[in-house]
């Protein structure tokens, strides 16, 4: 009896943390993503986000370039949200986030 609840409470941990894991991707599909003013967004790159990925996106020394570079902007607000490697999550948020997304989709490849 006693190992049978263990399986159980075992395998219940080991699949709430595979859950867990897997939830990071599916961020990027939770619904349209909310554009802002896209002139505001440019000032809020400049500000916050070209000392790494360099001025208008075009690529810096810590950050990847983002000029032209495919990716959704589904993908680029989970990026914002969760943040990744040296990028700090949730630099920007609300209207802020909203308005840098704007942007973002004038500089990106968002298909
Ligand atoms: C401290 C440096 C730093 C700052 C500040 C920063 N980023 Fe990043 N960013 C990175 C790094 C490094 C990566 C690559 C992360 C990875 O590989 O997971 C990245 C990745 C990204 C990506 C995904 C690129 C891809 O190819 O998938 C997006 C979009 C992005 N950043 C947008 C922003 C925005 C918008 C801001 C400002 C709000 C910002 N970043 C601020 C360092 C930074």
């Amino acid at each position: 009896m006693i190992p049978a609840v263990l399986f159980v409470a075992v395998s219940g941990t080991v699949f709430a943390l595979a859950k867990l894991h897997l939830a990071r991707p599916t961020l990027a599909s939770s619904g349209p993503v909310q554009l802002g003013d896209f002139y505001n967004g440019g000032t809020v790159f400049s500000q916050t986000c070209a000392v790494c990925h360099g001025a208008d996106g075009r690529g810096g020394k810590i950050g990847p370039k983002l000029a032209g570079t495919p990716i959704t902007l589904a993908r680029a607000k989970a990026q914002i949200d969760a943040g990744g490697s040296v990028m700090p999550a949730g630099l920007v948020k609300g209207q802020q986030e909203k308005d840098v997304l704007a942007y973002l989709a004038t500089i990106m490849k968002t298909q």
